[in-house]
């Protein structure tokens, strides 16, 4: 099965979040601007909420894919919202790949809200997340 894991930051709680994710699937984390280069499975995306709205940079990559994705993986970090599963779900939905039904999300800090998220349990638990995801 090949699986990619791609993630916009802002301020690093996704990174962290992508790193661990990377560590469970076995493959690097890189961030949207690399390019996906060849098909997959499966790919994990991470992004987060800034003013409501997952950022451009994922609308761009999303936009941009141009290898066949079997399946999208939602991972996010955000300091109110649930997680960005129904945004990035709507540009899949309008680019035509599908999205799994399973999501990793986490708090993620936002000034003096949440602070030390993600943790190590949240790392923890998304590199089980994408271990269970990748070899069942
Ligand atoms: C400019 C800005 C705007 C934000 N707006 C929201 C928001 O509308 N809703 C929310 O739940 N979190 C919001 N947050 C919190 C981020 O989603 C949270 O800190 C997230 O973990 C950031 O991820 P990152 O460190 O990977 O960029 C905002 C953060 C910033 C910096």
């Amino acid at each position: 099965m090949k699986v990619a894991v791609r993630y916009y930051t802002r301020g690093g709680n996704t990174k962290k979040l992508a790193l661990a994710i990377g560590q469970g699937a076995g493959v690097e984390a890189l961030e949207t601007s690399y390019p996906l280069e060849e098909d997959v499975d499966i790919l994990f995306l991470g992004s987060s909420v800034y003013a409501y709205g997952v950022d451009d940079e994922i609308k761009r990559f999303i936009k941009d894919i141009n290898v066949k994705v079997g399946k999208v993986v939602n991972f996010s970090t955000a300091a109110l919202v649930k997680s960005t599963y129904k945004q990035v779900g709507k540009l899949l939905k309008e680019k035509g790949i599908p999205q799994a039904t399973e999501e990793f999300y986490c708090k993620g800090s936002f000034g003096p809200l949440h602070k030390g998220k993600p943790d190590a349990g949240d790392l923890a638990a998304a590199k089980a997340f994408a271990e269970k995801i990748t070899k069942g």
